[in-house]
C-alpha cells in the first residue's frame, strides 16, 4: 500500500492539481490515468508476490456465513416512503409499456444477495465492506421503475437460461466492475472457474461448469484500435493514437463465439488523443495546440466509435444479442478526483436531485442518437441498457476513500505537517461502484432486457 500511496503522491505533484481545476477533461485524463496507475501497481503487487489476485477467503463452502459483515447490526432500514412491492412477482404484461430505466430507489431492507465474505471475486478497490466503509445504508435500496415492478435477479433461472451460452462484456474498468457484480450474484448458486486471464488481469474468461455457461470480460476502453503509451509506472508519455475507422481486434476477433454481448464506451474518450482516419491524422481531442492539429473534440471520436461499433454488431449475419450500455456518471463533489473532490453522501438522490455533468450529458446524447439511428435502420438484435439515470441517483454508492483498508491511517500526522496545504490526503473514487452496491441492480435491468427482450422492443 505504501507503493500506492507514494505513487499517488508523485502523481499529484506531477499533475499540478491547482493549475487546471476547471478543466474537467484534463482531470478525467488524470483520473483515468490514476486508476490505470493503481491497476499497474496492483499488477506489480500480484506479479511480484506470485499470489493469486483473488484474496483468500476463509469460508467453508456449504455453510452460510453468519453475517460476518455485521450488516444486520450496522444497517438500519432507511425510512421508507414507498412500501416495497412484490419483488418476485413481475407483471411482465405491465412491462410492455413500462420504461424500466426511469424510476426511483426505494428502501429494501432485504439487503444484497452477497457480501465480501460470500463472494471472493470483489476487487480490493471496490470491496467497501472489507475496507471498512462505516455506513451500510447504501446496501438497502432497490431500483423501482416508475410504472412497474422489476423482478429481482434470479441466479438459478439466469444460469438455466444461459446454459451452453457465452456472454461477453466489452469496455473499460466499469465493465469489469459490472461483470464482478454479476459473478458475485451468480456465485451464490454456482462457483465459477477461471479459464483465462491476460497478463494485466484486464481481460478474463470464466465458466460455470454445471451450466456450461461462459462469461468473458474484454478490456477495450475505446472499442477502437488504439495505441497507448505508458511507462512501467503507467504514466502516459505520449498521446493516445486512436484509429476512428478501425475496431479493436481484441473483441471483434472473438465476436463470432458470443451469444450475448454487453458493450459500452465511456471516460477514456476524454483523454488527450490523436485521431487517425484513412491513414492520415485528421485531428485530435484536447491537444492543447501542441500538435498544430484541429481540435475535433471527444464528441467527434465518440460518435465515430459508436457508429462503427453499432454498424459492426448490426450486420445481418451476426448471431449475438447485443446490449449497449450507456455512460456512467461520476459523483465527485467540491472538487475533482485530484483536487479534494469527494462523495460522502449516505442516501440516494430522489428523482429531482440528480444533476448530470456536461460530459456525461453529452456522451449520453451521442449514445442515444447513434443507438436510435441503428435501431431504425436495421432488424438487428440490439438493445439499450440505459443505466445512466439510475446510476446518477446513487451518489452514495462509490468507494470514496475506502479503496483500501484504513484509508485514514496515519493521516493525523500528515495533517500536522501540512496544515497550510489544502491538498487532499486520501484519494477518493467516486466513479467505480462498491460491491455489493448499486451496480448490482444493473444486472436486474440487464436480465430483463436480455431475456425478456420482446417485451421492451
Ligand atoms: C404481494 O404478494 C402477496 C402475496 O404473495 C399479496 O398478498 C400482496 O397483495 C402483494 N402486494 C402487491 C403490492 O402486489
Ligand atoms: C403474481 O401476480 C399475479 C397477477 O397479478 C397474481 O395472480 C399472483 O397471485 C401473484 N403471485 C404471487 C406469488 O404473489
Ligand atoms: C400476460 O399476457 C399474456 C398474453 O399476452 C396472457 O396470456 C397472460 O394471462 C397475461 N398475464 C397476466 C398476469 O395478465
Ligand atoms: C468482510 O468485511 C468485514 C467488515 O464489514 C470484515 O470484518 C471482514 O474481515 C471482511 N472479510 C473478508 C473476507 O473480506
Ligand atoms: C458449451 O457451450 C459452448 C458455447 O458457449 C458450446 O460451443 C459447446 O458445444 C457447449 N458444450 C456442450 C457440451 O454442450
Ligand atoms: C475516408 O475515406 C472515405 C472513403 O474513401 C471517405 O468517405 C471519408 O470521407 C474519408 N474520411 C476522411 C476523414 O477523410
Ligand atoms: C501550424 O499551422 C499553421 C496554420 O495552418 C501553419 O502556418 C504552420 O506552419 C503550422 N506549424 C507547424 C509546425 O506545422
Ligand atoms: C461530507 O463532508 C463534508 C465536508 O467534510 C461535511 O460537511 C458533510 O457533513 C459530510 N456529509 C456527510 C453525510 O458525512
Ligand atoms: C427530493 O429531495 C429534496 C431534498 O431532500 C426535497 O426538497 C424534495 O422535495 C424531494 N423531492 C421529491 C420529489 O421527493
Amino acid at each position: 500500500m505504501d507503493t500506492l500511496r507514494s505513487m499517488s503522491k508523485s502523481m499529484k505533484i506531477e499533475g499540478n492539481p491547482f493549475g487546471s481545476s476547471h478543466q474537467r477533461n484534463q482531470i478525467f485524463l488524470r483520473f483515468v490515468a490514476f486508476f490505470l496507475l493503481i491497476g499497474l501497481a496492483y499488477r506489480f503487487i500480484i506479479t511480484d508476490s506470485t499470489v493469486s489476485p483473488v484474496p483468500d477467503v476463509r469460508t467453508s463452502p456449504g455453510s452460510p456465513p453468519a453475517d460476518p459483515s455485521g450488516l444486520t447490526a450496522v444497517a438500519q432500514a432507511p425510512a421508507s416512503a414507498d412500501s416495497p412491492g412484490n419483488l418476485t412477482n413481475a407483471s411482465h404484461n405491465a412491462s410492455t409499456k413500462c420504461d424500466i430505466f426511469t424510476g426511483n430507489w426505494v428502501a429494501d431492507p432485504t439487503g444484497p444477495v452477497y457480501t465480501n465474505v460470500s463472494c471472493r471475486h470483489i476487487q480490493e478497490h471496490q470491496n467497501c465492506l472489507k475496507n471498512g466503509r462505516p455506513d451500510a445504508n447504501y446496501l438497502l435500496w432497490r431500483w423501482k421503475p416508475r410504472d412497474c415492478d422489476l423482478p429481482r435477479f434470479d441466479p438459478e433461472l439466469f444460469l438455466d437460461r444461459m446454459s451452453n451460452k457465452w456472454l461477453a462484456f466489452v469496455g473499460d474498468s466499469i465493465s469489469r466492475n459490472h461483470v464482478q457484480s454479476l459473478i458475485c450474484i451468480l456465485s451464490q448458486v454456482e462457483e465459477v472457474e477461471e479459464m483465462y486471464h491476460d497478463k494485466e488481469y484486464r481481460s478474463k474468461i470464466w465458466r460455470f461448469p454445471s451450466h456450461n455457461f461462459t462469461l468473458s470480460v474484454i478490456w477495450s476502453p475505446f472499442l477502437l484500435k488504439a495505441e497507448t503509451f505508458e511507462n512501467t509506472e503507467g504514466v502516459s508519455f505520449s498521446d493516445i493514437q486512436l484509429h476512428l475507422d478501425e475496431l479493436d481486434h481484441q473483441w471483434t476477433d472473438q465476436y463470432i463465439n458470443f451469444d450475448y454481448v454487453v458493450i459500452s464506451g465511456g471516460k477514456w474518450f476524454l483523454k488527450t488523443s490523436i485521431f487517425h482516419e484513412n491513414n492520415t491524422i485528421t485531428g485530435c481531442h484536447y491537444c492543447q495546440g501542441k500538435n498544430n492539429l484541429t481540435e475535433l473534440g471527444y464528441q467527434y471520436s465518440y460518435r465515430k466509435a459508436l457508429r462503427l461499433v453499432l454498424n459492426f454488431v448490426a450486420q445481418p449475419n451476426r448471431k449475438a444479442q447485443v446490449l449497449f450500455r450507456t455512460t456512467t456518471p461520476d459523483h465527485f463533489e467540491n472538487g475533482e478526483w485530484n483536487s479534494g473532490g469527494f462523495c460522502n453522501r449516505t442516501m440516494p438522490f430522489n428523482e429531482s436531485q440528480g444533476e448530470m455533468k456536461s460530459e456525461d450529458e453529452s456522451m449520453r446524447s451521442i449514445e442515444l442518437e447513434e443507438f436510435r439511428k441503428i435501431q431504425k435502420g436495421s432488424n438487428s438484435d440490439i438493445g439499450l441498457l440505459d443505466t445512466t439515470s439510475m446510476s446518477l441517483l446513487r451518489p452514495d454508492g462509490h468507494p470514496g476513500p475506502y479503496r483500501y483498508p484504513n484509508p485514514f491511517a496515519g493521516l493525523k500526522n500528515k495533517d500536522e505537517h501540512n496544515q497550510n496545504q489544502n491538498q487532499i490526503q486520501v484519494q477518493n473514487d467516486c466513479l467505480h461502484w462498491c460491491l455489493p452496491g448499486p451496480i448490482d441492480s444493473w444486472n436486474d435491468l440487464m436480465v430483463e432486457v436480455m431475456l425478456n427482450r420482446e417485451v421492451y422492443r
